[in-house]
C-alpha cells in the first residue's frame, strides 16, 4: 500500500526547539492546506486517546523505575495506535502529515541513549509500523549541552522524565541521531538548530516548501 499524502517527521534532541518551530510552520501551512493538514506528535497523537494515555504513562516522572524494554514497548505501542488510527487515515485522504517525532526517536533515545541497541529497537518498531517510514525527516541539529541548557533556562511547560537524564545519555542520543542521518541520507534533511528561532524557522520553511513542492 502507498498512501497518497505526504508524511514528514520532525526529529531532534530535547531543547532543539522543533516543537516551537512546528507551531510557526503550522500557521503558514494552514491557509494553504486547510483541512488537508495534520500536525501530530509522539508519543501520543492528535485525536488519539489511547496513544495519549500511553504518553502520560511513559513520560511521567512518577515511574523512574520503568524497565528499559517496557519503555521501548510502550513507545512502540503508542506509535502503532497513532499510525493506524491517525497517520494512515490522513495519508489515505491525501493530507500532509507532520509528526513531531516518530520511529527515529525510539532508535536514538532507547537504542542509543538507553543503550538497548539500535537493531533491537528497529526490530520492535518494524513490527509496530510494518516498515512505514516518513517520506522526509527534518532533523534539528543541536549539541546536547546547548539543548539541555535551553531546557533548563527557557522551558515553562512540563519537564518530562527523559529531560532529566544525564548529559551522557543525551550525548548518546545525539550520536545515534547523527548516525541515522548518515545512514538515511535521502530521507534526512538537517537544520542548524543552534541558530536563533527566526533563522531556524526560515531554514525549516524552505525545506518544507521544497518537500511539498510549493
Ligand atoms: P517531547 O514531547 O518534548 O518531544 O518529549 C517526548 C520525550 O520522549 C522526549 O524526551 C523524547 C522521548 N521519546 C523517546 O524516548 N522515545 C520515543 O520513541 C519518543 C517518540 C519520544
Amino acid at each position: 500500500m502507498r498512501e497518497k499524502g505526504i508524511f514528514i517527521s520532525f526529529e531532534g534532541p530535547d531543547g532543539a526547539g522543533k516543537t516551537s518551530v512546528l507551531q510557526i510552520i503550522l500557521q503558514r501551512l494552514k491557509p494553504i492546506f486547510g483541512e488537508n493538514l495534520l500536525i501530530t506528535r509522539e508519543p501520543g497523537g492528535a485525536d488519539n486517546p489511547i496513544a495519549e494515555q500511553i504518553r502520560n504513562l511513559v513520560l511521567s516522572s512518577n515511574y523512574s523505575d520503568i524497565d528499559l524494554r517496557t519503555e521501548v514497548l510502550l513507545f512502540a505501542a503508542a506509535r502503532r495506535q497513532h499510525l493506524v488510527q491517525t497517520i494512515i487515515p490522513a495519508l489515505e485522504n491525501g493530507k500532509l502529515v507532520i509528526s513531531d517525532r516518530y520511529v527515529d526517536s525510539s532508535v536514538a533515545y532507547q537504542g542509543g541513549g538507553r543503550e538497548i541497541g539500535v537493531q533491537k529497537v528497529l526490530d520492535v518498531n518494524q513490527f509496530a509500523t510494518e516498515g512505514i517510514l516518513p517520506d522526509k525527516t527534518i532533523y534539528f541539529n543541536i549539541r546536547p549541552e546547548i539543548g539541555i541548557q535551553r531546557i533548563n533556562s527557557t522551558r515553562t511547560n512540563e519537564i518530562n522524565r527523559l529531560d532529566t537524564d544525564t548529559i551522557d545519555f543525551h550525548k548518546r542520543v545525539n550520536k545515534t541521531y547523527l548516525e541515522l542521518a548518515d545512514d538515511n541520507k535521502r530521507r534526512y534533511e538537517i537544520v542548524n538548530a543552534e541558530a536563533n528561532l527566526e533563522k531556524v524557522v526560515e531554514e525549516t520553511w524552505q525545506l518544507v516548501k521544497k518537500i511539498i513542492d510549493i
